[in-house]
């Protein structure tokens, strides 16, 4: 017993910044960002907050399935860090909507949606649950260091769900972690203690691009390969990859190492830029709304993020 996907749900922030609005405010141009990432626009949260936009996505999940909030029985949010440190954004957005169950954050950073699914598989086996809500919502924008243009054109702000429930659809699923802090990261800054005078650094995302892409490629290539095998799958037998939307160029590298076919591979990168945990869910979203996944087509998914972490997974479509 593992699960089926019921239902998808997606909310972004209205507020959608392109490259050349960027560049009135920092050294920067339409021409790099797309050049080295891809990425066209992002949407950066303004009137709204990631509850706001946390409870909306799990609305349209939850309408999606046709499942009341009140019958779910778990609920999981992978982010970096929410609205507050506590209580976690799994028990405000539980609050929001209605629902009365265990709910808890989760950080993997941008494989964060990957474990989610990976916890609530653990569920259904041992038939704790009929319904799980996961959701991966992250407001970037508040973690970016507006004055680093290496790394504040890169990420954006959004929120994405899916109503789980009881199925086979589940045919494979890797977590694993590669301990590096030096290449991503991000310091947590909170009040100082009487007791303990520290720099704490900047509050601010850290990254070194050139090693995280090489990581990236390499940890993708391998997890497919792992999850495929493990399904006991080629590459004809899947209809659809999803990677998590970091840069372009990563994904390109990918395929090209992989030599899948191209249209295989959904994208957002260009409208959202690199949303972490949310980005999985908002391409879920976005192929289940287009009509792009048909009953019985097969998935891949695979992501990378800070920690350095990883997460793929093989499942059958069943909506
Ligand atoms: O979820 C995981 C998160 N992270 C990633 O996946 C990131 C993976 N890495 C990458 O995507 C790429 O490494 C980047 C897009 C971050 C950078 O591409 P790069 O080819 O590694 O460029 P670079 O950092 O080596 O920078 C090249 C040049 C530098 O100028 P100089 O030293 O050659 O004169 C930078 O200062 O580009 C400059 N630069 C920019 N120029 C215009 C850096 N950021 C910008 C910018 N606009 N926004």
């Amino acid at each position: 017993m593992s699960f089926s996907i019921l239902g998808t749900g997606c909310a972004l922030p209205e507020l959608a910044v392109k490259n050349e609005d960027l560049s009135k405010i920092m050294d920067t141009s339409d021409e790099w960002i797309v050049k080295k990432s891809g990425i066209k626009e992002r949407r950066i949260v303004s009137h709204e907050s990631l509850t706001d936009l946390s409870e909306t996505a799990a609305l349209n999940a939850l309408a999606d399935a046709n499942v009341k909030a009140q019958e779910i029985d778990l609920l999981i949010y992978a982010t970096l860090m929410g609205d507050t440190v506590t209580p976690s954004m799994a028990c405000v957005v539980a609050g929001r909507i209605g629902a009365v169950c265990p709910a808890f954050d989760l950080n993997a950073a941008c494989s964060g949606f990957v474990y989610a699914m990976d916890i609530a598989a653990g569920y259904f086996a041992r038939k704790k649950v009929k319904k799980v809500l996961i959701i991966g919502g992250e407001h970037l924008s508040r973690h970016t260091d507006w004055a680093d243009r290496g790394t504040c054109v890169l990420f954006g702000d959004g929120a994405a769900a899916a109503v789980l429930g009881e199925g086979d659809a589940l045919c494979s699923l890797h977590i694993a972690s590669t301990p590096n802090k030096e290449f991503l990261s991000q310091n947590f800054i909170g009040g100082e203690s009487p007791f303990c005078k520290r720099d704490y650094g900047q509050p601010y995302i850290r990254m070194n691009g050139q090693e995280v892409y090489k990581f990236a490629v390499n940890a993708i290539c391998n997890d497919l390969k792992y999850v495929m095998e493990e399904a006991r799958l080629s590459e004809k037998d899947i209809d659809h990859f999803l990677l998590h939307q970091a840069n372009i160029r990563i994904i390109d590298a990918a395929i090209k190492m992989l030599d899948f076919p191209k249209e295989k591979f959904l994208n957002s990168i260009e409208q959202t830029g690199n949303v972490s945990a949310a980005s999985i869910p908002i391409l879920l979203d976005k192929g289940n709304r287009s009509g792009r996944f048909k009953k019985g087509d097969t998935l891949a998914i695979s992501a990378f993020g800070a920690g350095l972490t990883t997460g793929s997974a093989i499942i059958r479509w069943t909506k």
